[in-house]
């Protein structure tokens, strides 16, 4: 299993390119079963869930092709693909693919709108809680959907097709909010979801929706009205930077200190997290290019903070947050209320030398002058990058094992901080 050495101290200096959001393209991707003409994606990130949601998609009948790559890139970068459900083979999505990853069971969401049926599996057990599926089956049925649990599989069907209904969900979530918009486009007459997530990520599954020509509108507002269409229409759509990306090199730059341009970054996105950086003591500019962070030699400021669903503090940054305030000076809070067992950087950051005492979903966190490098363990995605930003600001060496969590949501860590001027490499198994 491969590994990456971090060896700490350097600061960062230069410029990260921040690439398209894993969280959009993966909702993107699975638009492209509403129709059977042909969905242009750009700027789609290199990673490992994406590659895995290809594969995923072909078993229902998508064709998916990588256009030309521009001079320059090779096969580690952006690309364009080009989705192609013709015809839709299957509608059965097998335990093996759906356990993967989480979110390929929303493809029972289009698939029951173009086909009036879909077998799903149930995603099962995640390392960050629970994460139930509820309110995934609330909305289609309130589209219609009869649907039964069977053997660990969701089975929905739709005969005469969905029609539109009032979705009131009880929590945020967007994982369901993509879903009631997927299947919602094609549906007889007009639905309502109230409470929907506002996520930037579901405004842009909802522009590229739009231009497949589904009537959607107040994407990004707690409400959103969908006129259901007879069909859907091929698009052509570039998928949005990645705001955790973003936020995770923003919070290496102020951990490593330096001076670093992430270009094509967008603060529209981040206002929450930027603010808090701004507390914590680094510098903020927003520029034509992007977001530049500066920290030059100012200690770091202790933070309280809860994880919030959009506009709020997010809870994908919350593992990045607590490795850079491990070096402020004071006792930081920070709590995790969207998800129950999202603390498992925890006893790894304690590797490295932090102070951190759990009560519940409330960390407390008590800086340290001085974090020295240890072997370390990636537990999920965003863990795994919080040790990476704390192996940037310890002494010496650090080795973050099972780097195949990293793979699956960052694309080319140890070429975006090496160019920066960090000691950053891949060890073999
Ligand atoms: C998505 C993101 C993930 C992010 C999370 C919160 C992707 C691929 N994943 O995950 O990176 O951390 O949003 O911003 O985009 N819930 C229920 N019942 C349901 C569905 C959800 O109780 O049927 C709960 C969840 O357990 C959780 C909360 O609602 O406590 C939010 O879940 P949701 O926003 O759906 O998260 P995901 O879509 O899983």
């Amino acid at each position: 299993m491969e590994r990456i050495r971090i060896v700490g101290g350097a600061p960062l200096n230069g410029t990260i390119p921040i690439s398209g959001a894993k969280n959009a393209t993966l909702p993107l991707m699975i638009a492209s079963l509403l129709t059977d003409e042909t969905l242009v994606l750009e700027n789609v990130p290199h990673l490992a869930d994406v590659a895995l949601l290809k594969r995923i998609l072909g078993n229902h009948g998508v064709d998916c092709m990588i256009q030309g790559k521009r001079a320059g890139q090779n096969g580690a970068t952006a690309e364009t693909i080009e989705l192609s459900a013709g015809e839709i083979v299957d509608t059965f999505a097998p335990y093996e693919l759906v356990s993967k990853m989480r979110a390929s069971f929303w493809v029972i969401g289009p698939l029951l709108a173009r086909m009036g049926e879909a077998r799903v599996s149930l995603p099962g057990g995640c390392a960050i809680g629970t994460r139930p599926v509820d309110l995934f089956i609330m909305a289609l049925r309130e589209l219609g959907a009869e649907i039964d649990i069977d053997g660990g599989y969701v089975v929905a069907r739709a005969p005469k097709g969905l029609r539109g209904g009032r979705i009131v969900f009880p929590k945020v979530t967007v994982g369901a909010t993509h879903v009631a918009m997927m299947a919602a486009v094609l549906a007889r007459g007009e639905t309502v979801i109230e409470n929907a997530a506002r996520e930037p990520e579901v405004v842009d599954l909802a522009d590229c929706l739009i231009k497949m020509g589904a009537r959607i509108s107040g994407a990004g507002t707690a409400t959103i009205r969908v006129t259901g269409v007879d069909r859907l229409t091929g698009a052509r759509h570039a998928v949005m930077p990645d705001r955790i990306e973003t936020g995770t090199y923003a919070f290496a730059v102020a951990m490593a200190g330096g001076d670093v341009l992430l270009e094509g970054a967008s603060s529209a996105t981040l206002e929450r997290p930027l603010e808090l950086l701004a507390e914590v003591g680094a510098e903020v500019t927003t520029t034509n290019e992007g977001i530049r962070v500066r920290r030059n030699g100012s200690g770091l400021h202790a933070v309280d903070v809860s994880t919030e669903p959009f506009p709020g503090f997010p809870t994908d940054l919350q593992a990045q947050l607590m490795a850079l305030v491990c070096h402020a000076k004071g006792s930081s809070h920070i709590r995790e209320t969207i998800f129950e067992n999202r603390f498992m950087h925890v006893q790894e950051l304690a590797r490295l030398g932090a102070d951190i005492h759990l009560d519940g979903q409330m960390a407390t966190v008590n800086g340290v002058a001085r974090l020295k490098g240890a072997e370390v363990m990636a537990t999920d995605l965003r863990a795994s990058m919080s040790l990476v930003i704390a192996g940037l600001a310890a002494e010496g060496e650090t080795i973050v094992n099972r780097v195949y969590h990293l793979d699956r949501g960052f694309e080319r860590i140890e070429q975006k901080l090496g160019d920066c001027g960090a000691t950053v490499e891949r060890l073999a198994g």
